[in-house]
């Protein structure tokens, strides 16, 4: 018997590690997924999983009240950068109405709205420089969760844009898309698409094979097995393409089927999707065996997509030849991609810039802060890299001027 009546020796201490990394993956929607794993016979679809983790109604990651944007949130999408994306992009509307015959009735969707910054920098430019096409606008602003949409309300009525001054509609995703009857306009999005649920595949040989969430001690873990749906084995027919031996990839069946209900929505109009992603014969090229899935906290890339689910953002690059075939079901034409540097120089980068030049004497900060804006959006390696998919049904694609050359640019000047 010695003084100390605790006897640690068998004690295997280092084995704590394990139980205190357990803890910080736990968030509350952790027991959630772990639910659902065990009701579902040991694992969920990938796509399942992501669904929850972006979008469970109290603990999903876009569903959280307190959801901060910008510099200040976990990553910075283009139009928390600066409302210069937003005003560049209204000039693109402003020609879509003309081309259209300036409608009476011009509905104006945004799907997936974020902060509501972005739709807020359009009505500020069209009610500025574009009278008629603001008082034509039926603005429509779209989301997943109750609380997107107020923090998208709050954000336009601080501008003017709430009744009894102007209508805005907020509505869900879900139930604009259900209803019947067809809009004219047209339908713009950043960086909406690649928040929407995946599956994972694995190639092995000719057939697929899918990656599923399942649980091993708690933790969250994928695991390979027959495809869940034929859908995915038919995706790749129809592109004609498999990604390479061995390789992840991405499968955004949730993404193809929201295009082609929007595309089916518009009587007659435009379709600009900016977000990141390739064509499909880049995307599934044989050289990328890890897919694009990529986890963001805090502005940090973070290694594991299944870690912290809720709390953390998961996007990936999307396929933009299926969304355009998806469209093209609808009676949509789709012009190449351009990139969102290239589109944003013939809106009219440059020539904000140069204004903003001539009064930078008045203010050298502000000018400052401009162009690191402008140069922001536009850097390759980041932002400027982001594809823009432009599409029309019933109204001219050709010559359009987010598509036009930068070379025409250069011949004006
Ligand atoms: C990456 S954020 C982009 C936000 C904004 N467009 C921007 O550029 O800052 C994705 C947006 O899509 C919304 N979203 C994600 N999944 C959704 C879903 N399944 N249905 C509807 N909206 C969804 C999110 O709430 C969020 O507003």
């Amino acid at each position: 018997m010695t003084d100390n009546p605790h006897n640690f020796a068998e004690a295997d201490d280092f084995a704590l590690a394990d139980e205190f990394a357990l803890a910080a993956e736990s968030t509350p929607l952790l027991p959630v997924i772990l639910d659902a794993i065990a009701r579902e016979g040991g694992r969920i679809t990938f796509a399942e999983f992501m669904g929850l983790a972006l979008g469970h109604p109290e603990h999903g990651y876009y569903s959280r009240k307190d959801l901060r944007w910008g510099k200040d949130g976990d990553y910075e999408t283009s139009p928390e950068v600066h409302p210069i994306f937003g005003y560049l992009w209204a000039r693109q509307i402003l020609e879509c109405w003309e081309r259209l015959g300036r409608p009476e009735e011009f509905a104006l969707v945004e799907p997936g709205a974020g902060s509501g910054a972005f739709m807020a920098a359009i009505l500020t430019w069209l009610r500025a420089r574009a009278p008629e096409c603001f008082e034509a606008a039926r603005p429509t602003v779209l989301d997943g969760h109750p609380h997107r949409l107020d923090q998208q309300r709050a954000t336009l009525a601080a501008r003017g844009f709430a009744p009894p001054a102007y209508e805005v509609e907020h509505a869900l995703t879900e139930d604009w898309l259900a209803r019947p009857g067809r809009v004219t306009g047209i339908v713009i999005s950043n960086e909406f698409f690649d928040a929407l649920p995946i599956h994972l595949m694995e190639r092995e040989g000719d057939d697929p094979r899918e990656l599923y969430v399942t649980s091993e001690g708690g933790r969250l873990a994928l695991e390979a097995g027959e495809t869940s749906t034929a859908a995915i084995a038919a995706y790749f027919d129809a592109l004609g393409l498999r990604p390479g031996e061995g390789a992840t990839a991405e499968v955004g069946l949730a993404a193809r089927d929201a295009m082609q209900r929007f595309a089916a929505r518009v009587e007659r109009g435009y379709i600009l999707t900016t977000d990141y992603g390739y064509e499909a014969r880049e995307l599934y090229a044989s050289w990328r065996t890890q897919g694009t899935l990529m986890a963001f906290r805090g502005h940090s890339p973070q290694p594991d997509p299944l870690g912290q689910p809720g709390r953390t953002d998961l996007t990936y690059h999307v396929d933009f030849t299926t969304l355009a075939t998806a469209a093209a079901q609808e009676g949509f034409e789709s012009a190449p991609l351009t990139t969102q540097a290239e589109a944003l120089s013939v809106l009219g980068l440059a020539d904000a810039l140069r204004a903003a030049g001539e009064r930078a004497h008045e203010d050298v900060h502000r000018y400052a802060a401009e162009r690191r804006a402008a140069e922001t959006l536009t850097d390759m390696s980041g932002l400027g890299r982001i594809a823009v998919l432009a599409m029309a049904k019933g109204a001219p694609l050709d010559g359009l001027r987010c598509l036009q050359p930068i070379e025409s640019l250069m011949r004006r000047a």
